[in-house]
């Protein structure tokens, strides 16, 4: 079957996907589900985009806890948005609180299931109820505010997957204060830059965090930022004062007096008792650092009230939360996944979340199924990359366990091949279950596109069709949307509730990413065709960002880290097909005059990228060039690197390329 493609044809964009087949929702579970017909999701969502304001503005009220109810549902000036203003409302009580004189006070809010030792002994397990988790958040909140956080503070949170990071999440969220977690994968020197971005003045990390059985020196990782210095030796986060540390693996660890402490002893100075923030609509929630066309990561900022009501009424519908759910998000909260439907989604529908430490193959690939026929799942949130391995795994592994009590399964970070749709429908689901496949992004703060279980009829590969509110549309250059079949650029006609506020500290960027290439409206930077049912077909990125296993990986980044090698002259990086990672990483670099291509400097350089990036972002390939191929004005051609690193044959216009031989030689370097 063919794979879907961005085929750069001077129209644009072709898709060449073609798949027919579609899954028609099984009656008994539309019967139980939150909407019933497709019908009575075509109303709904007629009624939410002939008048936005009104069905927002009703959900708001319906749905939220509000201190000081809102006076007006939008204020748009573009590119920014303000959703309810005048209300004040706070998410740590949305997800708690308001569940505590309810019969979901004793129900569990989060299983966490910890990472199996490395010599068998099964993981820790832990669970804590509504009740429990509303305890530690204000005791942890109230830690945080006896070092000086307060509302608006910048905190940034750097840990494994523990309980104790969602607590750290919903603290802030309590106090007013802006968190801004980093993936555990990421180094010491992306943890300084983002502290020295948005200007954190307190982290909390961990002595270390378990992968695979081995220790990921997190401590360590985060007094190697604290160390770092610009070029005029200025101390790169030096906005940072204190460091919460949480004992997770008693790996030996540096504590520097006065401004590391044990998140463990300061629990010993507080109490359990922490009015939260009456926050307003617009207070800052959070920042998530990720990837775009250029080397510096944007800091992507949501706010209190729309996000929350996004994440919420999603949750809901696209997962079908029910009260007897077992939901599990297999996402790190280092993702924007991980916040919206691990954490505050689920939370504030109060769901069961499950939280799993581990990875999916350690000790063993049926980790996963392990866990599902363990605690019963009934539904289950992945990506295509790991559906993937587990195909490549075997069946196996899935069939050694009871996946029966599986009603629900969703897919999320990149376009799902057919193939694995099917493998994942059948092996996983025994063909019952209807797969969610979920379009959104770090900026629209939760769900766009995706079916509705029980109601959207499937296809496999297609997220299918826009949630309530939100109106997507295929454009061509201009910004006039093409005809059905036809690709084009992926964008949203109006404002959303969850939709990002901004790049942090600058208004600028934020402008000329997401407003200027069409005008009037936001553009994703995906490419899309819609088919002639209006059901929507990711085609991927259309800049320079690459998505590898589900993340975003800007190739700009990846190519001045290289750069910032002593030997290396030049870098390009391009993506290149992969099996399992969807994109792999190909850099191409030329050397420093007087430097020797050794095989040693590739693994070299893969350590350096992962030094100052993160192990996520290590190319998969690094091929030394003389040359690379340029246009006349020095414009790297990746176009032709793509071709080049896919080791298919060159092919369009070269005409523009200054020495053609550079292309040659690269071709055939790569033999
Ligand atoms: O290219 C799209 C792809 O992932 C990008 C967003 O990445 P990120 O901000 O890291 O968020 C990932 C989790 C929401 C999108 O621009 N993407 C995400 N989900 C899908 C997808 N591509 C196709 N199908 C999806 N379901």
């Amino acid at each position: 079957m063919p794979k879907p493609s961005v085929a750069p044809a001077a129209t644009g964009i072709t898709s060449i996907l073609n798949e027919s087949r579609v899954f028609k929702p099984s009656k008994d579970f539309a019967e139980r589900a939150h909407i019933k017909s497709l019908a009575a999701y075509k109303k709904l969502y007629a009624e939410s985009i002939k008048d936005p304001e009104k069905f927002w503005g009703r959900l708001a009220n319906q749905e939220l806890v509000w201190f000081t109810p809102f006076k007006k549902v939008l204020q748009w000036k573009e590119p920014v948005a303000k959703w309810f203003v005048g209300g004040r409302t706070n998410v740590a009580v949305n997800c708690l609180d308001r569940w505590l004189d309810t019969p979901i006070a004793n129900k569990a809010a989060l299983i966490w299931e910890g990472e199996p030792a490395s010599d068998g002994r099964p993981g820790e397990e832990r669970i804590l109820t509504y009740k429990q988790l509303h305890r530690e958040v204000c005791r942890f909140a109230n830690v945080l505010k006896r070092h000086g956080v307060g509302k608006g503070d910048r905190v940034l949170i750097y840990l494994p997957l523990v309980p104790e990071a969602a607590i750290a999440m919903l603290a802030c969220a309590r106090i007013g204060a802006v968190h801004s977690v980093v993936f555990g994968g990421f180094s010491a020197q992306s943890v300084a830059d983002r502290i020295a971005d948005c200007g954190a003045k307190l982290v909390v990390t961990a002595d270390g965090g378990y992968r695979r059985g081995a220790i990921v020196q997190l401590k360590k990782n985060v007094d190697d930022a604290l160390n770092l210095r610009d070029a005029q030796g200025k101390a790169l986060a030096a906005s940072a004062t204190a460091v919460i540390v949480l004992r997770r693996c008693y790996n030996d660890i540096h504590m520097q007096e006065g401004r590391d402490f044990w998140w463990h002893r300061e629990l010993e100075y507080v109490t359990a008792d922490c009015p939260p923030a009456k926050l307003e609509s617009e207070a800052p929630l959070f920042i998530l650092y990720t990837s775009g066309s250029t080397g510096k990561p944007k800091g992507i900022f949501h706010t209190t009230a729309g996000y929350l009501l996004g994440t919420k009424l999603t949750s809901r519908y696209v997962f079908d939360l029910k009260p007897e759910d077992v939901y599990w998000c297999t996402a790190d909260v280092g993702w924007v996944t991980g916040h919206s439907y691990l954490v505050y989604g689920p939370l504030a529908n109060g769901a069961t979340s499950l939280m799993y430490e581990g990875a999916p193959n350690w000790p063993e690939p049926d980790r996963f199924w392990r866990i599902v026929e363990k605690f019963g799942v009934t539904i289950l949130y992945t990506a295509p990359t790991a559906i993937r391995a587990f195909m490549k795994w075997g069946d196996e592994w899935p069939k050694k366990h009871n996946l029966r009590s599986l009603r629900l399964l969703g897919s999320v970070g990149e376009p799902i091949n057919p193939e694995a749709w099917m493998w994942y429908h059948e092996v996983i689901g025994g063909g019952r279950c209807p797969i969610v496949d979920t379009w959104w992004q770090t900026e629209t703060g939760a769900i766009m596109i995706s079916p509705l279980p029980g109601v959207t009829p499937l296809k496999p590969g297609s997220a299918t069709l826009p949630f309530f509110g939100i109106q997507p549309e295929v454009v061509d250059e201009q910004g006039v949307e093409v005809p059905r079949n036809a690709g084009g650029k992926l964008i949203i006609r109006k404002p959303w509730p969850s939709m990002l506020r901004g790049v942090w500290g600058d208004p600028e960027r934020f402008k000329q990413t997401y407003w200027t290439e069409v005008p009037h409206t936001y553009f994703t930077g995906d490419g899309c065709r819609q088919d002639q049912d209006g059901y929507f077909w990711i085609v991927g990125r259309i800049d320079d960002v690459l998505n590898v296993a589900g993340h975003r990986i800007g190739t700009a980044e990846v190519e001045s880290a290289l750069v910032s090698h002593p030997s290396v002259a030049e870098a390009a990086v391009v993506g290149r097909p992969d099996e399992l990672k969807g994109q792999a990483l190909v850099a191409f670099v030329t050397l420093k005059s007087g430097i020797h291509a050794k095989p040693e400097l590739r693994d070299e350089l893969r350590q350096h990228v992962a030094k100052e990036i993160g192990p996520v972002a290590k190319p998969d390939d690094i091929r030394f060039a003389e040359g690379l191929p340029k246009t006349r004005s020095g414009k790297i051609m990746r176009r032709l690197l793509k071709q080049v690193a896919a080791g298919v044959e060159v092919k369009g216009d070269t005409t523009t390329l200054e020495d053609f031989n550079v292309l040659t030689r690269l071709a055939q370097a790569s033999e």
